[in-house]
Order: C-alpha cells, then structure tokens, then sequence
C-alpha cells in the first residue's frame, strides 16, 4: 500500500472563511475519501495560519487578543468541518507548541547549513500579503500588485535566508521533475520567475510581537511564511520526540502533495523547496494550483466585498449539493464563475431532475411491480453494461487527475444514458400490459444497478447523499473500495423502503428573487417555448400533489402591487397561506368562498416576507392570471389528476 499525504494551506484567521476557502478543504476530502476507497494509506492535513501584523491589526481593530480572534475563527472551521462531513486527520495551528518545535527545528538546520545572515532591509511592503516587493512588481500609484492596496516603505534589520544559493537546484528540480507543479502553465510561470533571478529573503520581523520568536534574534519574529509552511510538517510530529507520521508521511512517504490556490503559488514552489533543501529534508513531489472562484468578474475575497459565505448555501442545498457544485463547476487549474441562479440550475437539472428523478422512477416503478422489493432477475448483457464500465474508468482516470467536473461529467452522461434507455422500453407500460415480467425486472435492475455504480462513485464527492441514494435501493452498506463500480452489484429480490424525496427540486424564482426572476424569463422565454417542452412521464406528473382547496380569506401583501396573501383549507384541519400573484388581476372580496387548484406539496418559498406553503394554478393570458375552478363543488383536500 502507496502512502499519500495530501494537505490544504493554512487559512488566515483574520476573517471567517468563505467559499474559496471551503473550496480547497472540499478538493482535499473528496480526494481524500478517493484515495482512501483506491487502497491508499491516505493522512490529509489541513489548519489555520494565526500569526502576522494582518491578524493582529484584525484583533486590535475589535480590541481582543490575537488568540481569541484565532479561536473563534477556528471554531468556526470546525463547525464548517461538522456541517460539511471533512474527513481530515488532522488540524494544526501555528499557535500550538508542538508547530513552534518544528519551526524551531527547520531554523536550526537551516542555520547550521550556514544559510542565514543578518542585514538591513529595506523595500516596499505589504502588509496583507506580509511580503517586500520591487519597485518594478508594483501597480500603479505604488499599489500592492496582488491586493491593489497601498504599499508601505520599510527599512530594518532582519535575519536573511540565502534564497539566490537555490536558484539553480530549483531549475534543476523543476528540470527533473515538471510534475512537482500542476497544471503545466503554472510549472512555467514558476520557472520564469526563478530564472529571472532569486534575491535572498528576509525571514524575520522587528516590532511585530504576534509572532514565533525567532531563535537567538531578541526582538525578532519569524516571517510568517516561513512559519506557516513548516505547519506541513510541523503537524506531523518533526522537531518533535515521536515522530513515527513524520518518517511515514514525509521523509519515506509516497506522495506529498500540496493542495494550493494560484495565488500562493511562489511560496510554495520556491520558498518551501528552498527552505527544505537547505535543511536538508525530502520536498513535496507535487504542488497542485487552482484557480479562483470569482463572482461578477472578480475573485471572491473579502475586501472586493463579493463573499458567498458556506453556510447559507448548504441551509438551502445541503452540504453534498455544495461540494458537488464547487467540484462540478469549476475546471481544476482554472478560474471559476459563481452565481446563484448557476447553482439553482446546476442543482435542478443534476439532482431534481437527473439523478433524482431517475431514482424515483425506477423504486417506484420496483417497489409497485415486485411488492416492495428490488427486482428479483439480474442482467449482464445488456447496452448499459458497457456504458457502465466506460463511465468507472473515465471517472477513475480524471479523478487521478484531479479533473474533478469530467469525473463527473462521465457519471451524468451514464446517467442520461440511463434515462434513454428506459424511456426507450417504457416499462411502466409493460408492467400494466403484461404485468412483473422477468424482461421487466431486467429493464429495472439495469437502471438501478446504474443508480448503484453512480452513487458508489459518488461516495468520495456527497458522504452523505451517496450512502442514502445506495440504502435506497436496497445497499444498505455503502462500498469501501473500487470493486463495487463493476457491474453486477445490485442484490435481487431485497426490501426497498417507500422514497423518500432526496433531491427536491428547488423553486429558482423564489430563491433568486421574484422580481429578478419574472424579469429574466421575459427576456429569454420565446412565446413558442412551450412546443419544445420535454415530455414527462406520470410518473412525473404525480409528483406534483394537485388539490382543492376553499379560499377562506384574502388580503393583498403590503407593499407588493402583484401579491395576494390567501387562506386556504385544503381540508387538513389547520388552514394555509398562499402567496399568489393574482392581485392586479382580483379582488380580495372576489376570491373568498371560490375554490380553487392548489400544488400543495411544494416546497415552502417567502415571498415579500410572508411564508408560501403552495401554489394556486391559474391560466395565464398574457400575463394576466385566470383562476381555475372545479366545475363543481368538491371535498376540500380531493385529489386534481
Ligand atoms: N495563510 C496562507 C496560506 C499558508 S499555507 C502554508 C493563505 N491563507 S488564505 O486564507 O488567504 O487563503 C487560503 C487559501 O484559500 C489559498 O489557497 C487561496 O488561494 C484560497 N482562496 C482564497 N480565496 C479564494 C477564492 N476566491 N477562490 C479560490 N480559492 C481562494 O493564503
């Protein structure tokens, strides 16, 4: 068995984490859980980077210690861990001792390598990247070229690291090993800016007291990077008495591979290889930069004041639909768009109506032919099979190659296959005309044994969706390895319980905003739209719970000129409200006492701040809504169908 140590870099604890930020720790645990299930001995590693003037400034300007800033943001990467099921090992601070040991460790050997000397240093800094620049590297108006900030002039004495001494062995490493950075275009920037020439770094900081104290320097910090990118190995138990994770993760490892974002790119790819050069350590064998998630144009950060923030994705979506949309949308290397209506979108067309939608018909349909159970004839030779096997093996390969949205690409493109070939066979016809046939149940176990690979495929990317689609369908234990995704897992003849919904779908005019809605689809729906709508099955249509109800009260919602605030009796005991946007078009004292169609199992939206549990159907003449009505009295709550 391979080891391989896989790491995130170590977030600031400045500010609380936002979407990027969750983006590499999702990266690491869906590669982690990967790994793991491939056979690999896997330690993933992830943590916070407490020290630097940045996160002092940030306590200073709240009037708290450093330490109670570090811990309440680190609270909250915990609680993020919690909500979004990261599997990692292990979680280091470079405020805990046994990282100051490492620290202390790596300047010891560097010093004794003779790589350390004392000078004035003088430049232009900034203080958010903690970096000196040149006075060429800098924007306009003597600006930061990464944050666009002012740059501040700085002149002290520090403890110099002799960086240009590794100028050649960097090209060399890079020469003999162009795998130690991916993607490949970021392999030549690198080897750009070091053949550009390397000046030697200052590691060391005066006057900055949030900081580890660097060894016989009184006054003296260590640079934070120099800090920070010891925590890969700090963590591990080096500098320390036991260092068994040490020996098998680092110095005898397999793969040490650095998950990073492009922007810190130079500090891992050339600080970090120099640093344990001089030391005289094992480097990582890789470094893998991924671009940023942007949002209107500009990298999600927060001083561009455009954060998506974790936790109000995964309330509407859950944690699974968030790391699949993050995996699924952006190509790893690359830069990535973010916007809400993208993920409503992504969501509905890959959970509701694939995946989701798939599952429903086919346990229904086993559940309804086969008395409750999955069907008892298996099948072997049949045009899924193949397609099955294709999909596992392109999964597989852009797994290894971190091409996380082609992996999944191939799953979806086996699921729409899927789709085809039942649409094809029609077996709820068959079921009607002939009854629980054994061609029947073949058609059936076909589907659902894709349904089975899918989600074993899955398992890495959706820990907690991908085990509950399996327990759907009759795999209570989800797989620990690859084997599974050959075809021929799915038990016959076993008890599935009744569906419950696992993806519904999710009503995008609410979420994004009715106005913002109403005005997009005016602009983009043609009015001949409606002849090129996709057929549905009945299966599909049930899904839609249509009843009567009786208006019993109605109010327009203040301040909406469109919105009527109904109470409806669906014949439940408890009345409902229902947002409609019928008030341009009715009276209040036009509606109560009529009866009306309902969607009453849709899901709840809010609507100008008052909660909508349903939907009236109404005609719609250009734009004008003309209400339904049974044609004569009815039960309120009977069925519509
Ligand atoms: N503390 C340093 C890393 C030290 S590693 C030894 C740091 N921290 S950070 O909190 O600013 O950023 C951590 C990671 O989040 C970086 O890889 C960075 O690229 C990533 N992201 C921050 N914003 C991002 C996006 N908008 N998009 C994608 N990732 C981004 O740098």
């Amino acid at each position: 068995m391979s080891t391989f140590y896989l790491t995130t870099p170590i977030y600031y604890v400045n500010a609380l984490p936002h979407i990027g930020h969750i983006f590499t720790t999702t990266v690491g645990d869906t590669l982690a859980r990967y790994l793991r299930m491939a056979g690999q001995e896997v330690y993933f590693l992830t943590g916070t980077d407490e020290h630097g003037q940045n996160i002092e400034r940030a306590a200073r300007n709240e009037g708290i210690e450093p330490i109670a800033l570090a811990d309440r943001v680190v609270a909250k990467y915990r609680e993020l861990r919690d909500r979004l099921g990261f599997s990692y090992d292990d979680f280091v601070r470079t405020t805990q001792e046994r990282h100051k040991r490492g620290v202390y460790e790596i300047i010891r050997r560097i010093e004794a390598a003779g790589d350390f000397y004392t000078a004035v240093h003088e430049g232009w800094y900034c203080p958010p990247c903690e970096t000196f620049y040149t006075e060429k590297e800098l924007g306009p108006e003597k600006t930061c070229p990464v944050h666009g900030t002012p740059v501040e002039w700085k002149s002290e004495e520090n403890v110099f690291f002799k960086l240009s001494k590794y100028q050649q062995p960097l090209l060399d490493l890079y020469r003999e090993h162009p795998e130690f950075v991916r993607p490949e275009t970021r392999l030549n920037e690198v080897r750009a800016f070091v053949e550009a020439g390397l000046r030697d770094l200052s590691v060391s900081r005066a006057n900055l007291e949030w900081g580890i104290p660097f060894p016989a320097k009184p006054g003296q910090t260590v640079y934070v990077w120099l800090d920070a990118l010891t925590n890969y190995i700090s963590a591990l138990g080096f500098g320390s008495d036991d260092t068994r994770l040490y020996d098998r993760f680092w110095e005898h490892g397999d793969v040490r591979l650095h998950l990073i974002g492009k922007d810190i790119l130079r500090f891992h790819a050339v600080y970090w290889p120099a640093f344990l050069m001089s030391a005289g350590l094992p480097l990582p064998t890789v470094v893998w930069a991924h671009g940023w998630w942007q949002r209107d144009g500009r990298k999600v950060s927060k001083s561009a004041g455009n954060i998506v923030r974790p936790d109000e994705l995964i309330d509407r979506f859950g944690a699974d639909s968030v790391r699949y949309f993050l995996l699924r949308e952006m190509v790893f290397g690359q830069d990535a768009n973010f916007s809400d209506e993208a993920f409503v979108d992504r969501y509905n067309s890959d959970f509701a109506n694939g995946l989701g939608n798939l599952l429903s018909r086919l346990v229904t349909l086993s559940r309804s032919a086969f008395d409750g159970r999955t069907p008892p004839h298996a099948c072997s030779d049949n045009e899924l099979a193949p397609a099955a096997k294709q999909a596992a093996e392109d999964y597989r390969a852009a797994m290894e190659n971190l091409a996380f949205n082609r992996a999944l690409e191939s799953l979806w493109r086996l699921i729409g296959e899927t789709d085809q070939y039942i649409h094809r066979r029609e077996p709820w016809k068959m079921l009607k005309a002939e009854g629980p046939t054994p061609a029947l149940a073949r058609i059936l176990w076909n589907g659902m044994e894709v349904v089975r690979i899918v989600s074993t495929a899955l398992l890495p990317v959706m820990p907690r969706m991908a085990p509950q689609v399996l327990a759907a369908i009759g795999v209570p234990e989800p797989a620990t390895n690859f084997d599974a995704l050959r075809w021929g897992g799915l038990p016959t003849d076993v008890e599935i319980p009744a569906l419950a919904p696992l993806f519904p779908r999710i009503d995008k005019a609410a979420y994004l905003g009715e106005a913002k809605e109403k005005k997009k689809m005016e602009e983009t729906t043609p009015p001949a739209a409606a002849a090129e709508t996709p057929r549905i099955t009945v299966d599909q249509f049930f899904q839609a719970e249509l009843k009567v109800a009786t208006i019993v009260a109605a109010e327009p919602v203040p301040k909406s000129k469109k919105l009527m605030k109904l109470t409806a009796d669906l014949g439940e005991g408890a009345p409902r409200t229902i947002v409609a946007g019928i008030a341009l078009a009715y009276q209040p004292e036009d509606l109560v006492g009529k009866q009306v169609v309902v969607v009453a199992n849709l899901q709840p939206a809010t609507l100008m701040g008052v909660e909508s549990n349903g939907m009236v159907l109404a005609a719609s003449l250009d734009g004008k809504p003309i209400l339904l009505h049974p044609d004569a009295q009815v039960p309120n709550g009977t069925r519509v169908k």
